[in-house]
């Protein structure tokens, strides 16, 4: 099952991208999973002109981006809160596909934020942008708060009680990211 792990922090100093990792890290041993991070700081997708299949002339990295996601079995997003709500990277590249690129896929949710709350308001938010998207979001989420004592630069975890989090978040995710997965593989066969 292909996973992509969305790190949508594009800010200079960043600290999401350490959970990001720290996912990656997480589920790279598990054998029927291959687990692939998209950073969006190294993208650098346009500001949305038109998406990728109206666009009269898509950039390449809108072509790159496009092709993992529609490879993509299930999700996951990693965002920063900022201002009550997620990434605006993560909106521009959202927007930047078509609904097929998503629709039919679990998607587990990820925020982070330097101080105590983990970001759950950008989580709440995440929720509604996952369903327009025709996509399934993991009702349990994953806060990630005061990440600068979680993860270090490498996604190592800093702090070993986080792990069961991290396990408990995981394991429902996979839940409903196989299911959908094998629904999914299950009509592709009949068809
Ligand atoms: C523009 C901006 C808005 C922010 N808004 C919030 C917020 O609403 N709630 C919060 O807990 N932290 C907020 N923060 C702090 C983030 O939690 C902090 O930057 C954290 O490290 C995650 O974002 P990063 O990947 O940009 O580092 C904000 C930070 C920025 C730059």
């Amino acid at each position: 099952m292909n996973v992509t792990i969305i790190s949508a922090s594009t800010r200079l100093g960043r600290q999401t991208h350490k959970a990001a990792l720290g996912l990656l890290n997480y589920l790279q041993p598990f054998e029927h999973l291959k687990p692939q991070l998209v950073d969006l700081a190294g993208y650098r997708l346009p500001l949305f002109e038109e998406t990728l299949a109206r666009h009269p002339d898509p950039p390449q990295v809108l072509l790159e981006l496009g092709a993992i996601l529609s490879q993509s079995d299930a999700m996951l997003f990693v965002t920063p809160e900022y201002n009550g709500s997620y990434s605006p990277a993560l909106k521009n590249a959202v927007d930047s596909f078509n609904k097929t690129e998503f629709a039919r896929k679990a998607i587990g949710i990820v925020t982070v934020t330097t101080g105590a709350m983990g970001g759950v308001r950008a989580g709440l938010a995440l929720q509604h942008l996952i369903l327009a998207l025709f996509a399934y979001p993991v009702p349990q989420m994953l806060l990630v708060p005061a990440v600068q004592n979680k993860f270090d630069d490498e996604g190592n975890l800093l702090d070993a009680a986080f792990e069961k989090n991290i396990a408990s978040f995981v394991k429902e995710f996979l839940w409903l990211a196989e299911a959908v997965y094998e629904k999914r593989n299950s009509e592709m066969v009949k068809i």
